[in-house]
């Protein structure tokens, strides 16, 4: 049985139990970040924990992080779990007021905070190898994606319509342009140059996405930050993912039509390898 944390103390997992009356259950008032695992140390930690702070600030809760702490439960979980690949979740909600109101319950409720890990295969995964089937569908979701809530039902749904029609997942369209993936950003490559839509509240802004366009400049590729539309995707080169828990990973079909070859394609390849030997050295 897993070892989580909640609000101070490491637990078994099913002694870990929170209020009815949780924010974060009635009214999904909370956040999160989701830190990827690899040989048991931490990939991208610094970026996770300043993008928490910003989601909780964007939202006023009035919380102030502290790094060493957060790092420490993090080290601790890994340890006390014995992971080599997987994640860490963390989730941070409003808390709980006693009650059902829509107004923030006063300044002073303390929040509640949980992690956990999980354990799962990263590096050498069927879906690098083989690449994923995308369809696309309207972007239904609030206007502030920029903030990582856990408001993640939209997304659910988009993946859920992507497994009944025979697909892995689904990329998002705002206006005929695609605005990220159900739970990753989205890239496409044409003629050598890598697109991918720019930093607004349209999209998150992803650990991985800012790491991998620094590896891309690196290796001296042109990067293109702007919406593509759908129509771009399908006649492109390539196509690719990025989140923390998949790195890059290769489309090789959008809507039933076969992208590039249909194999992984060589830019997001060699953005992955330099990604994990990048992030790999790295590690906390
Ligand atoms: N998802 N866009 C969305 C909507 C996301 O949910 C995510 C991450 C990303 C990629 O961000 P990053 O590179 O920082 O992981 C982009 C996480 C992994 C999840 O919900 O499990």
């Amino acid at each position: 049985m897993r070892t989580v944390y909640l609000n101070g103390a490491y637990l078994p997992e099913n002694e870990a139990n929170i209020s009815i009356f949780d924010r974060g259950f009635l009214f999904a008032d909370g956040v999160y970040e989701v830190t990827t695992v690899v040989d048991g140390k931490l990939i991208g930690f610094e970026g996770h924990i300043q993008r928490l702070q910003r989601s909780l600030d964007e939202l006023s809760f009035g919380h102030k992080i502290d790094r060493e702490e957060l790092l420490g439960i993090h080290r601790e979980l890994v340890s006390l779990n014995g992971i080599d690949q997987g994640m860490i979740y963390l989730q941070i909600t409003r808390g709980n007021p006693g009650d059902r109101d829509f107004a923030f319950p006063p300044a002073d409720t303390p929040v509640t905070m949980v992690l956990f890990t999980q354990e799962k295969q990263v590096v050498g995964t069927s879906v690098e190898a083989n690449g994923l089937k995308i369809i696309s569908v309207e972007d239904l979701r609030w206007g502030r994606r920029d903030i990582k809530t856990v408001q993640l039902l939209y997304p659910s749904l988009a993946k859920m319509e992507a497994k009944a029609r025979g697909a892995d997942d689904a990329w998002l369209l705002q206006d005929g342009f695609v605005t990220e993936g159900t739970s990753n950003n989205a890239y496409i490559v044409n003629g050598g140059k890598i697109i991918t839509r720019d930093l607004s509240k349209d999209i998150l802004h992803g650990i991985t996405r800012k790491s991998v366009l620094d590896c891309a400049r690196l290796l001296q590729m042109e990067v293109e930050e702007r919406p593509f539309t759908l129509k771009e995707a399908y006649g492109a080169d390539e196509a690719f993912v990025t989140s923390a828990s998949g790195f890059t990973n290769p489309v090789v079909e959008i809507d039933g039509k076969t992208i590039g070859t249909g194999k992984p394609g060589p830019v997001g390849d060699k953005l992955r390898q330099l990604y994990l030997e990048e992030n790999r050295k790295a590690a906390l």
